[in-house]
């Protein structure tokens, strides 16, 4: 045998025992006898590199990703699902199939919803050759080099075969065996997919998740290094799958559960028999999805795996249920958003019961004061949790919290866990003393105010309150903002705390002797940082605009009031009735820019920033391009488009002077209309007449 045939011969194996091992948890050779045979192939190639492939076994390693991650379109729209919480809504949506089929049968395939993130992989000719991140459903990330490292995702696809008799197979409490789905003998196990050869060319999606056990260790391990933890394998495996370092991802043990098959010519009508097919070819699906017809034998599924889900290695959040023809699915069709022939049904949050021990108060960038409960620690959906957000004054009074009280916590689909209620079956005679909201701030002593209309307790001295200041310049360089991104809030802690910096103005007169020191890696890094504030001049006047951190101005009323007035002496100078002019802005909004601009302090700020030379109008191209063409259109859009996203057609609207809403009533002018609007848009438009102008005719409209 030639090393070459040698190097294909050990390709070929590596890639089968990699299968045996990550896909169906059935290894046939030792870990000693596969780490050999791979070193022998890394011999090999090192002596063959005209023989490189990307794919091949020795490269699930990774090496060091240069520059940023290739934004690529979806070939087709990566869409997400209607959610529900409710079995009521299962029902609805059962009925809704129904009848959409106009009475045909139909079958229901019933899958765990994995809590990870969606990849979309494309294999040619039975190798892996792109893996796309979800995105925004139209672009997303070719994140194809970090996929390579995840072992159970096969590189290489074997020709079809009857999969492995030896399953993992899921007991069920009582012992009555794997209730739903894998060799159960409920006549699902895939034993007539070994016919199916791949296609030439598909595309099959799944989720990239990390399970419980490589998620406790990665956190066991950051805690020792005194890195932040995740709070979720959703946003560890998320983390990872980003990261610019393949040989980190290649560590961090991800794993891919595949649930559905897109392409030309797939091997059948049913999508559950399409995902028993790509078993066959080395995906890994998951055993326990199960194909049933009725409502009862739906909602005993739900309930099976909302109590057994918590004995899966990975994170579940709900079921999904699909039409399973993909006839019918087609016929069925689909909204704007989502399909109508599949619905995820949500598993309620988890609750879990422990001892209140103290409340502490934060206090944000606005003054803003939250309470904050600090617990014993707790096991809550897979993640330890001892602290808890508890809103605001009103919400904790009305949880009536005492010291030492047990208290229920729950953790849904955010980070932050919250606090539901004292519960009151252990609360016993002589309770703690009741948590009381402060009066003065934890920071800096002031008396708090409260604003009319308002939950939240403020602190007033926003210019003499450190975490107010501190905030203030975070959000003044964070990204969507002048995105001076090598400050962090270390950084600016550090220049906080040497007194080097008291306002954002600060940050323009900032020296590299300043910030450096003798030491040539930190001459460097201060050399950079100038830079970037350096840099940040050239940010256009809208985002400086929200930059400045006035209330009430977020990204779109910035934009918004960037558009109207033209500059910030125009917008300093405006009265609470030239801002009632503009269609979206308040009286909120109005007095709470009068109010910012009439304090001397933040007009010397501005006059800071205009000798330092930033943006205060918008510029000169900007006004070029603004027409009036839409001036007092309001405009709804809806569909999918060929020539522009939704955001550049957002765009477009404002810059001609025309206003973007998201619903339709009688108030609107047209509607701006791609493929697949959905019926119930559509209806309603026909109900009130409303004109439906197409892409086309929107950009004669505007003369592009
Ligand atoms: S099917 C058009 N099946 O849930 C149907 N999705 O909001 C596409 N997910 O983005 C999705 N488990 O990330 C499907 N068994 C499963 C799933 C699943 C998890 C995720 C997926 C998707 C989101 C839907």
């Amino acid at each position: 045998m030639t090393e070459q045939e040698r190097i294909m011969q050990l390709r070929t194996e590596l890639h089968r025992h990699n299968r045996n091992y990550y896909v169906l948890n059935a290894p046939t050779i030792s870990d000693r006898e596969f780490d050999d045979l791979l070193r022998e192939l890394q011999q090999l190639e090192g002596r063959h590199p005209e023989l490189f492939d990307p794919n091949s076994p020795s490269q699930r390693v990774g090496s060091d990703l240069a520059g940023e991650f290739e934004s690529v379109e979806h070939r087709r729209p990566m869409l997400s699902l209607a959610n529900t919480y409710n079995k009521e809504e299962v029902r609805e949506f059962y009925d809704r199939v129904r009848e959409g089929l106009g009475g045909e049968a139909f079958e229901i395939c019933c899958e765990l919803k994995f809590d990870g993130l969606s990849i979309s992989l494309h294999y040619e000719d039975g190798r892996l050759v792109r893996a796309v991140t979800r995105g925004d459903g139209v672009r997303g990330d070719d994140v194809t080099a970090n996929i390579r490292t995840i072992k159970s995702i096969p590189l290489q696809l074997e020709d079809a075969q009857v999969p492995s008799p030896r399953r993992d197979v899921f007991v069920s409490a009582d012992g009555q065996g794997d209730l739903f789905g894998g060799a159960d003998g409920l006549g699902n196990l895939a034993g007539d997919s070994g016919q199916n050869p791949w296609p030439r060319e598909f595309e099959i999606r799944g989720e990239v998740l990390m399970p419980w056990t490589s998620f406790e260790a990665l956190n066991r391990e950051r805690e020792a290094a005194e890195e932040p933890l995740f709070a979720n394998p959703r946003n560890a495996a998320s983390g990872t799958l980003k990261s610019k370092q393949t040989a980190v991802v290649a560590k961090r043990k991800l794993d891919a559960y595949l649930y559905y098959l897109l392409g030309d010519s797939l091997p059948s009508d049913g999508h559950y028999e399409n995902l028993e097919a790509a078993r066959s070819w080395g995906f890994k699906v998951s055993e326990h999805m199960r194909k049933v017809r009725t409502l009862d034998e739906i909602y005993e599924f739900i309930d099976y795996w909302d109590v057994e889900r918590k004995h899966l290695p990975v994170a579940t959040d709900g079921v999904v249920l699909k039409v399973n023809s993909l006839r019918q699915q087609q016929a069925l069709g689909m909204t704007a958003k989502s399909p109508r022939w599949a619905i995820a049904y949500k598993f309620q949050a988890e609750q879990a019961s422990t001892v209140l021990r103290e409340v502490t108060f934060q206090v944000g960038r606005t003054g803003a004061v939250t309470p904050v409960a600090n617990m014993d620690s707790v096991q809550l959906s897979g993640t330890i949790v001892r602290r808890a957000t508890l809103h605001n004054a009103d919400f904790m009074a009305q949880l009536d919290l005492h010291i030492g009280d047990h208290v229920l916590v729950e953790k849904g689909g955010e980070i932050i866990p919250k606090i539901i209620s004292v519960d009151m079956s252990q609360v016993t005679k002589e309770r703690g003393p009741r948590v009381e909201f402060i009066s003065r701030c934890p920071e800096c002593g002031s008396e708090l105010v409260r604003y009319e209309g308002e939950a939240a307790w403020y602190c007033p001295n926003d210019s003499g309150c450190p975490p107010q200041i501190k905030g203030r310049i975070e959000h003044f360089v964070s990204r969507r903002a002048m995105n001076i991104d090598t400050l962090g809030p270390e950084t600016i802690e550090d220049f906080y705390g040497r007194g080097l910096i008291r306002n954002y103005a600060d940050l323009y007169d900032l020296q590299v002797d300043q910030l450096s020191g003798a030491n040539d890696s930190r001459i460097r890094s201060a050399r950079k940082t100038i830079k970037a504030i350096e840099d940040s001049r050239q940010v256009p006047f809208e985002r400086v605009l929200f930059a400045l951190g006035i209330r009430f101005v977020g990204e779109n009323v910035a934009k918004t009031l960037a558009r109207s007035f033209k500059s910030v002496d125009a917008l300093a100078q405006a009265s609470l009735d030239d801002f009632l002019q503009i269609n979206s802005i308040g009286a909120a909004i109005a007095e709470s820019v009068i109010a910012w601009f009439a304090n001397e302090e933040n007009r010397r700020l501005v006059e800071r920033l205009r000798h330092y030379g930033l943006q205060l109008q918008l510029s000169d191209e900007t006004l070029s391009q603004q027409t009036d063409r839409l001036a007092g259109k309001t405009i709804v859009i809806s569909g999918v488009f060929a020539q522009h996203s939704r955001d550049e057609y957002k765009a477009l609207i404002e810059q001609h002077g025309g206003k973007n809403t998201g619903s339709i009533s009688a108030k609107t002018s047209f509607i701006l209309a791609g493929d697949n609007m959905g019926p119930a848009k559509l209806e309603k438009a026909q109900k009130l007449g409303i004109a439906i102008i197409s892409e086309d005719e929107f950009l004669q409209m505007i003369g592009e």
